[in-house]
């Protein structure tokens, strides 16, 4: 199964804010996209925090395909925080939950005692409830907490109106949220500093850098993966040597795939995507007990894409596989079709059913795993 996706720009919106001064209820919608890594996080140093082992970088995708959507209410009516996602009323007091409310709230009593900003003080006392739906599947490894930590802090920002950067606050959600908050070409920087404050998401290019560039969502399973990532990746950094070897490379992987993105050299953007993703998957079999998120399916997508790129001597598409079996393509306009067509060959679309992989188009976009 697969589809695929055309280009668009991202960014985070706002489409509906409504305010009763009369019955005293603030309700904000907005919307965040995913994000997909070229340059992996996996592991933490400061698990609470949320502090990387090494830094990251992403492609933030289109949020007219994959995206969160959240809409939060403020009242004095209601009784106690509450929240639902994608219908289901969760629990409010999961701990990445409670940070990052603690936090926003934090950041709106600060900048209000300091007379910054529009900071509302109606809402700093009333009671919320929150509602985030996703339009993809949650915990499939594609990236829907990052969009849904983005958009839950950007929306809680908003309720209270806060400007400035944020990425800190979603990181504390789930870590490759905080490169949601930005469109374009995202990198996490993992700071030195112990409380995290330098652990933030910056810009790297915006998305209308790198016009041709496509991406191509190839849906091999919607199911829930086996091992999240939280648990995946801290089984990894007590039981994998080769995690440690990361440590090492990343720094020189991110300063060469920064100068790629820059210049716009699909090789050597190509060639480390790929590279980085086999190594993120390495480490994983190399952790104790071994995880697997590659299925037969993506093993044969990833040997599909180097015959075609060997059978025209230059990278034309590149795979990156996060924590489930679905292949993230990255290509450039000019070879989506056919691109397409070949994966269309080789995997038939379902006889009766629906067809696949969403087609999203890259002008970069993206979002990441879900609350
Ligand atoms: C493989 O951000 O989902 O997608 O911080 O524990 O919530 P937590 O993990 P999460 O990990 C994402 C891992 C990855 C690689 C990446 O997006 O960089």
């Amino acid at each position: 199964r697969w589809s695929r996706a055309d280009s668009g720009r991202l960014d985070v919106s706002v489409p509906s804010m409504a305010e009763d001064k009369g019955k005293e209820m603030k309700l904000v919608t907005c919307t965040a996209p995913v994000n997909i890594a070229v340059i992996k996080y996996w592991g933490k140093r400061n698990e609470e925090l949320i502090l990387p082992i090494n830094s990251s970088l992403s492609v933030t995708l289109h949020q007219d395909q994959l995206k969160s959507t959240t809409t939060v209410a403020a009242s004095r009516d209601f009784k106690e925080d509450r929240i639902w996602l994608n219908g289901k009323e969760e629990n409010i007091n999961h701990p990445r939950l409670q940070s990052c409310l603690r936090e926003i709230r934090r950041l709106a009593r600060k900048r209000r005692s300091s007379g910054d900003g529009n900071s509302n003080t109606l809402t700093l006392h009333h009671k919320i409830h929150i509602c985030s739906v996703n339009n993809f599947p949650t915990a499939a490894g594609l990236a829907s907490s990052a969009a849904g930590y983005a958009c839950l802090v950007y929306t809680l920002a908003k309720l209270h109106g806060l400007e400035g950067e944020l990425s800190e606050i979603a990181r504390q959600g789930s870590g490759s949220a905080c490169r949601s908050m930005y469109g374009g070409f995202v990198q996490w920087i993992m700071g030195v500093k112990e409380d995290g404050s330098d652990s933030i998401a910056q810009q790297i290019e915006p998305e209308t850098h790198w016009p041709e560039l496509c991406v191509l969502i190839l849906v091999v399973s919607a199911e829930q993966k086996p091992v999240g990532s939280t648990a995946g990746m801290r089984t990894s950094v007590k039981t994998s040597p080769l995690l440690k070897y990361r440590t090492e490379i990343v720094p020189k992987r991110m300063k060469e795939m920064i100068e790629a993105i820059k210049r716009q050299d699909f090789e050597l953007f190509g060639q480390l995507t790929m590279k980085d993703s086999n190594q993120f998957h390495a480490t994983c079999l190399d952790t104790f007990p071994p995880i697997f998120y590659l299925s037969d399916i993506s093993k044969r997508i990833i040997n599909l894409v180097h015959r075609y790129n060997s059978h025209f001597g230059e990278t034309r598409v590149v795979y990156t596989f996060d924590a489930g079996p679905n292949a993230v393509i990255y290509t450039r306009k000019q070879h989506v079709d056919e691109f397409v067509e070949v994966v269309k060959h080789y995997f038939p679309p379902e006889e009766n059913g629906e067809q696949f992989l969403k087609g999203l188009p890259v002008n970069p976009v993206s979002v990441s795993e879900h609350l």
